[in-house]
């Protein structure tokens, strides 16, 4: 929330506004492009979001005894009954497309004998999963399509500027409020405003999320009027490397894949005990089962084995995780890596159609800020980074045929909001946001129950009461405004879904329940 008086603010004009420069919205930036000025704002370094993080891979039917069926088959399993299934197919279709794309752009995907090499991830029954640089592929990505961006003249960006808010007027959204820290706000009129900011892992106090991820497009949306859908399916990932000192990173899943094996405390392998599938088997599965073996063994965490694989394969497929455990003395060929799981992912979000529409004219959504429908109740492990090129590449397109049917001037209009109360001295944010963190963490993570999840509903909007209309001055606090907004329609939607569904896991109703709840949860905000 933010006092502005749209009159008295520096001004910006730009045909499309793309909040976020991960690979979701730098896709859609270089389609928009083709018919409009497109303007990237980004609230840290253009580089730093989700997509700079992923390590596994892209998973895309490429190998010649793959098929598009085997792939779309998994993703509806692993979705449990909530995938949209057409969402799916085309998806998945439209994926080499994309990645042919890519390549031609210039990223350097890993090959072998001049193949592109694939890898396997858990809930896919083949080996599709394509790989940059070993395990930073979302590297890969990110800085092949900013170099590319940099040469595109109708392309501009913006670093360090936060946005505060969307503008809306007349049922339409007309750019948002932004914040640099020497500038003050701003405005930026567009036509058409894209939402591309990624996920929300900070509401959690385990995450592998870049620090960007606090929600803050979500929490947008919402307050525009958009409406948001299934925020109880956050995915958790099994593997977060654990070492006290060490921001947590992720111990890719492909680890798995080439062979690394799940052991306790004790140095037993327990997954065969858990899944035929055994490390292998869907994310929700293996999360759980790690869970199991930290309460029996009593210890905060699990290890991964990958000793067995030889060292010079260790450190050519995966030289990030080898730097990272060496510069804390751990040599991964000898030693096994601390893992425990944390907030990975959010597979809901802001709901939009096939075109990467909201319901709220001239906004959009894509990434992980958009809610598909291709997810369901549990992503496939890099289906997501897909999902952003398919759907980045279609919201492009969607807005470039908007542009095309309005050459007029960006329009601007005479808009005001007055926060009336003030920031109360002595508050202090960074006390609430840890707290916050811990509750989300312990009440509304991996597993939940009705008392919890009550109890954490009530202490946010305990919080919420004495932060939410607050006037502040800088991102810490705008973040921890639209983090505890989430954080309450995350808790409330797990509330009300009685039923256990992929990465929902409620102990109080341990079974799906196909019944009553085969059935999408959504919020939208009632406007008077
Ligand atoms: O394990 C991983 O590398 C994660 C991949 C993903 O979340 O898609």
């Amino acid at each position: 929330m933010t006092d502005f008086n749209t009159a008295q603010l520096p001004q910006i004009n730009t045909d499309v506004l793309i909040i976020g420069s991960g690979i979701a919205g730098l896709t859609a930036a270089l389609e928009a492009s083709r018919e409009g000025r497109v303007l990237i704002v980004s609230k840290d370094k253009l580089s730093e979001n989700n997509t700079m993080h992923a390590q596994g891979g892209i998973a895309v039917v490429l190998a010649h005894d793959d098929s598009f069926d085997s792939h779309i088959n998994d993703t509806l399993d692993a979705g449990q009954g909530l995938c949209e299934p057409t969402v799916v197919e085309e998806v998945v279709k439209e994926g080499p497309k994309r990645i042919k794309t890519l390549i031609g752009l210039g990223t350097c995907f890993d090959r072998e004998d001049g193949q592109l090499a694939f890898t396997v991830e858990g809930g896919h029954s083949y080996p599709r999963i394509i790989h940059g640089k070993g395990d930073s592929t979302g590297m890969v990505v990110e800085e092949a399509l900013l170099n590319f961006i940099k040469t595109c003249s109708n392309i501009s960006t913006l670093e360090h500027y936060f946005a505060v808010d969307l503008l809306t007027t007349d049922g339409h959204c007309c750019g948002a409020i932004v914040w640099h820290r020497h500038k003050g706000k701003m405005v930026i009129w567009a036509k058409e405003t894209l939402l591309a900011t990624g996920g929300c892992g900070h509401v959690y106090r385990e995450t592998t999320n870049s620090d960007v991820a606090t929600g803050d497009g979500v929490a947008m949306a919402y307050r525009a009027g958009a409406t948001l859908r299934d925020l109880e399916f956050v995915q958790f990932h099994p593997t977060t490397l654990y070492i006290a000192g060490a921001a947590r990173s992720l111990a890719t899943e492909a680890l798995r894949g080439e062979g690394a094996l799940l052991i306790n405390k004790e140095g037993k392998r327990f997954m065969p005990d858990y899944h035929p599938m055994a490390e292998l088997a869907p994310r929700d599965v293996v999360s759980r089962s790690i869970v199991r073996e930290m309460q029996s063994t009593e210890y905060t965490h699990v290890y991964l084995d990958a000793r067995h694989i030889p060292k010079k394969r260790l450190k050519m497929r995966f030289p990030k995780i080898w730097s990272i455990c060496a510069s804390f003395h751990i040599d991964i060929s000898k030693e096994t890596i601390p893992v425990r799981p944390s907030a990975h992912y959010m597979i809901g979000g802001v709901k939009v159609d096939k075109k990467g529409r909201t319901d709220v004219a001239c906004l959009y959504a894509c990434g992980e800020t958009a809610s598909t429908g291709l997810h369901g109740a549990n992503r496939l492990g890099s289906n997501s980074l897909l999902e952003c090129l398919v759907y980045g590449h279609r919201v492009g397109m969607t807005i470039a045929d908007a542009l095309r049917r309005n050459r007029n001037e960006t329009k601007t209009y005479p808009l005001k909001v007055m926060v009336k109360a003030r920031r109360q001295r002595g508050l202090n944010l960074g006390d609430i946001r840890y707290a916050l963190k811990s509750l989300m963490w312990r009440d509304v993570g991996l597993e939940r129950n009705e008392q919890h999840l009550k109890e954490a509903s009530e202490e946010i909007g305990h919080w919420s009461e004495y932060i939410m209309d607050k006037e502040f001055h800088s991102p810490y606090g705008w973040e921890l405004q639209n983090m505890l907004f989430l954080s309450r329609l995350i808790t409330d939607s797990a509330l009300e879904r009685k039923e256990t569904r992929g990465v929902h896991y409620r102990s109080d109703f341990p079974d799906r329940n196909d019944k009553d709840w085969k059935r999408h949860i959504t919020v939208r905000r009632v406007t008077s």
